[in-house]
């Protein structure tokens, strides 16, 4: 039986919270398209993320940096079209957030009129509180991230794992509690030690949800094309893969090819 878009429970940023206090881990994982967001709904998935790693899976970019919140938008209303569930965010791309609260405020703005998603997402602790806050003001809601914070690798310089020393790790907690307090209704944690991921989810009251963070958090996001193998160049340890879709895809590539090649496609039935 088909279920009708208005029987369906939407995701909400309250029934993320509500998941958090109920003990039930949130999923996330991202997507750019229609067609790959409409499989990631239909399957159940919790949140979905149109990230800024767009930049690296969509348009072959070595970072997240030259990625413009035009082309956020577009491949955010691509998703809102396929989505009946799940809950919406955006990253707010590099550049179009960090120069000053107004901008922050502007972007979110726009990113929420022409995509028509629910949320948005931005890298940073205390640097970006007075943006969090003007945000909020125009009722969107916002996620954090902290941690490995990709739109800022030319200041670490290495994707390696963060707040290993103690100092970094303090600053860390204070920012999840500063993000937590300023209004964040959740928080992405990117490749920390596990142990302190879970202090963290476990000090604050809102959802964290972990990448390479280990399993003490209240859910977890995946970048859909490493997910499913998509990609064959990426192996971090953090990463299981599902599927490997690079391999099959390729695979079926060349059967085409030969087909084509050896007159073996169209046969007498694909044809009219
Ligand atoms: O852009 C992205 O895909 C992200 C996730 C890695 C959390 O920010």
């Amino acid at each position: 039986m088909s279920v009708s878009k208005k029987e369906i429970k939407k995701v909400t940023t309250n029934v993320l919270q509500e998941m958090k206090r109920g003990g039930q881990k949130i999923s996330m994982l991202t997507a750019y398209d229609y067609t790959m967001a409409k499989i990631v709904d239909d399957a159940g998935i919790d949140v979905i993320l149109v990230g800024d790693s767009a930049s690296n899976v969509m348009a072959g970019h070595e970072t997240t940096l030259p990625i413009t919140l035009d082309q956020m938008i577009y491949h955010a209303s691509s998703v809102v079209r396929a989505v009946n569930r799940a809950l919406i965010v955006v990253d707010l791309p590099f550049g179009s957030y960090q120069g000053n609260s107004k901008e922050a405020l502007n972007s979110s703005i726009k990113i929420m009129k022409e995509s028509g998603a629910h949320a948005v997402k931005l890298e940073g602790g205390k640097e970006v509180k007075e943006s969090i806050e003007r945000i909020l003001t125009a009722g969107i809601p916002v996620m954090g991230h902290l941690g490995l914070t990709p739109q800022s690798i030319y200041k670490f310089g290495t994707y390696n794992v963060r707040a290993i020393e103690e100092e970094e790790a303090k600053r860390l907690i204070d920012d999840a509690k500063l993000l937590e307090n300023t209004g964040c209704f959740a928080i992405v944690l990117e490749k920390i030690p596990a142990k302190l991921a879970e202090r963290v989810a476990k000090e604050i009251e809102i959802p964290v949800i972990g990448i390479g963070a280990g399993g003490g958090v209240d859910g977890q996001v995946l970048v859909f094309h490493d997910m499913v193998g998509l990609n064959n160049e990426f192996h971090p340890r953090f990463l299981r893969r599902y599927l490997n879709l690079y391999d099959e895809i390729k695979g079926a590539v060349g059967n085409y090819i030969k087909d084509v090649k050896s007159s073996d496609f169209p046969n007498s039935s694909e044809q009219y």
